[in-house]
């Protein structure tokens, strides 16, 4: 198959883009390489894609309608991937624009690309966020998700409103894809793993929200990505079961799908932390935070959706994921 993935030099798009070339499909990779996190690691990840002859990179912006309509004119793709956005939830506060503009603008771009093109099916990336105030554990696809307590949340939300009125309008089969704090090699430097392992490892305080009181599903990379080629192999088809008098969040009239893709197997962050102290065989100094904006206490997927549809349960261990995490970043910046 041919493949757009948006966001390809991103930490999943990269792995996304690896994993789709190694099975033979042809990858059309398109990211604007922003600053938002050191772009030297973007970069890297993509000379590793452009080994690959069945890869083609395309420097661009879903948010510009003429650079998405261009390449969907020189391309035709059975499949695409919308992984490309602003991601990270305490930046949402700072750069509310950045949220509108590239998961609100670009994924409304890739929409209607799609739609004119006749994509066979759309996957993109939603978030556990979206969950925001939720306390019912696990969070199921079934639960109502109408209280995102940051931008960010509330943009992935959009993005699956979005999708919806796509399915049922034009008949565009669109899966979501609500990942659950995604971890392992290649990952982004703003996200916990990747700042305490450099912090123990340069002797700096790491900082630890709401005093370490935080639970985490935390899902390794591997698992991320076969959840996703399997639900991206698996055009959704309407539910002829939904029924409008008792409308479950899950599934629809439409050829629309949302899927968790999480481990179930939540860990407390001070584990975490543990874990990365034994991978390392050194100890944190630990500034312990208050709760940051925006964020939630806890996260905790049911994935018996994608186990059901997909025949697929993420099952790495925080132990092996941090141990290869923790190799790939000392050989990556060699120490
Ligand atoms: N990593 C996680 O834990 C996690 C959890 C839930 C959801 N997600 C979502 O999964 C997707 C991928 O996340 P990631 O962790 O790989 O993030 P990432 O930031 O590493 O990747 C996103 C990529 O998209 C690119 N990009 C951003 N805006 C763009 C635009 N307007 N046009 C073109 N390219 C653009 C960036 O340069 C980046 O390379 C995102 O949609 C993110 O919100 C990630």
């Amino acid at each position: 198959m041919k493949i757009l993935v948006t966001g390809a030099a991103g930490f999943i798009g990269f792995h996304l883009s690896k994993r789709l070339l190694e099975r033979g499909d042809e990858v059309v990779g398109i990211d604007n390489l922003n600053d938002y996190y050191d772009v030297n690691i973007k970069l890297n990840r993509l000379k590793m894609l452009e080994t690959q002859s069945k890869f083609e990179f395309v420097k661009g912006d879903i948010a510009d309608r003429d650079a998405i309509d261009t390449l969907f004119k020189h391309h035709s793709f059975d499949r695409v991937v919308n992984l490309a956005a602003q991601a990270g939830v305490r930046y949402s506060i700072e750069n509310p624009h950045a949220y509108i503009s590239a998961n609100i603008v670009g994924f409304t771009n890739i929409l209607e690309a799609c739609r004119h093109n006749k994509v066979a099916h759309l996957s993109y990336a939603s978030s556990s966020s979206v969950y925001g105030a939720n306390t019912k554990q696990p969070f199921s696809e079934h639960d109502n998700i109408d209280h995102p307590v940051s931008l960010y949340a509330a943009s992935k939300k959009a993005n699956e409103l979005m999708a919806h009125t796509y399915s049922n309008l034009y008949g565009l089969p669109t899966t979501g894809l609500r990942f659950f704090t995604v971890y392992g090699p290649w990952g982004r430097p703003d996200m916990a793993l990747f700042k305490f392992t450099k912090g123990i490892l340069e002797d700096q305080p790491i900082d630890i929200y709401n005093n370490g009181n935080m639970i985490r599903d935390f899902t390794y990379i591997d698992d991320i990505i076969e959840g996703v080629v399997r639900v991206t192999d698996k055009i959704p088809e309407p539910d002829p079961d939904w029924n409008g008098d008792a409308p479950d969040p899950a599934t629809s009239f439409a050829p629309y799908r949302v899927y968790n893709i999480g481990n179930n197997n939540p860990v407390k962050l001070m584990d975490f932390v543990e874990a990365i102290e034994n991978a390392i065989g050194k100890k944190a100094i630990k500034n312990m935070m208050p709760m940051q904006a925006g964020d939630v206490p806890a996260t905790r997927a049911d994935t018996s959706a994608l186990a059901k549809d997909v025949g697929f349960k993420p099952d790495t261990s925080v132990t092996d994921g941090i141990n290869r995490f923790v190799s790939w970043y000392r050989d990556y910046f060699k120490v």
